[in-house]
């Protein structure tokens, strides 16, 4: 044992030198909703980090809705959902969020995590072809190599390095990977050529709506509707419950034979407790207030644009969504730049390596209708006298 604390000691303490620790910051939130947080040192920070795009995680009507479940089935679930964990909330939930997206089916996951796991390991063999975009989120790399399969990563959003390596062929069936909006990055998948692709091929396209759902398309409906694709042909969706709906949790949506296979095959959903009841109420609570926020949807649209025009020289990366990411590439750089806003009061942590690629830490900013306009002007200043010392 000793050797082995001296050897992470070690390693700890490089990971020190080139700015690649990790801390694990407790934040307590202001008047339990908003944006507002207290840091250790009880300075308010304005937090641009969280995935809370429609600032829904403190709505009066979701606690309402959690508490009303709390106060009838108690606080957990109890037991995995095929062993007497699913309680009627979890059914009503998935038929809304199916009709909603206009699929068959849905399956309830424990978190993204999970389902991102679960989908590939039941659906994909180990004589397929995986085909994953390289800025995948971490969960689908992992659910790629849990399967199995031969893998390749195509070039970030380049359909064409992805035809090229198609058209190479080989065994099994092919199935393409990808986020629908990009994680760190915040650009959105090319999915009319990914599906073009899928078609062509004979394979199926995975597409992650972690950061889709709620957020691009009319009624929150994601990047199909973002690109007003009606008959998408061989596409599966994957979203969450913890980003623009504000709780935890995630679901699969198709087929119902997708969801009948996904039951009797996805080791993450038969071997895991099912959703908390409440966060499952609190989640439908969500979706009925999702459906209808279009004036938030503008409003958070409008102030990525107006962010980007306060700061037209910054180092962005194309984006159309609300994560905004200033490439800074050194780590130190990045570091230093979310502390200098720290101390103007927002909250914006450095993202680094091996969250994103060697070289390329940035600040990720992420927008949430909660968000005033004064707010993003103010932020935009901060940034501006940051980048301009660090
Ligand atoms: C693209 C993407 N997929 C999956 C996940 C995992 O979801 P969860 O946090 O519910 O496990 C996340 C984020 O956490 C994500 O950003």
């Amino acid at each position: 044992m000793d050797s082995l604390a001296h050897k992470w000691r070690a390693e700890q303490q490089q990971w020190r030198v080139q700015g690649l620790s990790r801390s694990l910051e407790s934040l307590d939130r202001v008047g339990g909703e908003g944006l507002r947080f207290r840091d250790a040192e009880g300075r308010e920070l304005l937090s641009f980090a969280s995935n809370d795009y429609l600032a829904l995680s403190g709505h009066p009507e979701l606690r309402r809705a959690a508490v009303a479940e709390l106060g009838h089935s108690g606080v957990g679930a109890g037991a995995a959902p095929l062993l007497g964990g699913e309680r009627p909330v979890h059914a009503a939930l998935a038929k809304a969020l199916a009709a909603w997206l206009g699929e068959e089916a849905v399956l309830l996951f424990g978190s993204g995590y999970l389902a991102n796991l679960g989908l590939v390991q039941a659906l994909v063999g180990r004589k397929d072809r995986l085909y994953a975009d390289r800025l995948n989120h971490a969960s689908l790399v992992d659910a790629a190599r849990l399967s199995g399969a031969s893998l390749q990563r195509y070039r970030h959003g380049d359909p064409e390095d992805l035809a090229r390596r198609l058209r190479q062929g080989g065994g099994g069936r092919a199935w393409i990977l990808s986020d629908g909006v990009f994680s760190m990055d915040g650009d959105i998948a090319p999915l009319p050529e990914l599906l073009d692709l899928a078609r062509q091929y004979d394979a199926v396209l995975i597409l992650d709506e972690a950061h889709a759902f709620g957020v691009l398309g009319e009624g929150g409906r994601g990047s199909l509707a973002h690109f007003a694709i009606e008959q998408p042909g061989p596409l599966l969706r994957m979203g969450t419950l913890g980003k623009a709906f504000g709780v935890y949790g995630a679901f699969v949506a198709g087929p119902q034979w997708l969801v009948d296979v996904l039951r009797q095959r996805a080791r993450s959903f038969i071997y895991h407790t099912a959703l908390p009841p409440a966060l499952a109420a609190a989640s439908l609570a969500a979706l009925t207030l999702l459906r209808g926020a279009e004036a938030e949807r503008r409003h958070l649209h409008a102030l990525r644009r107006r962010l980007r025009e306060a700061l037209p020289q910054g180092p962005w990366l194309p984006s159309e969504s609300p994560i905004q990411a200033l490439l800074l590439r050194d780590n130190g750089r990045a570091l230093a730049m979310s502390a200098r806003l720290r101390e103007a009061g927002f909250y914006c942590p450095a993202v680094r390596p091996p969250t994103v690629p060697a070289h390329s830490a940035r600040l990720r900013i992420t927008l949430s209708a909660g968000h005033g306009t004064a707010e993003v002007d103010a932020l935009a200043l901060a940034l501006q006298s940051a980048l301009a010392v660090s």
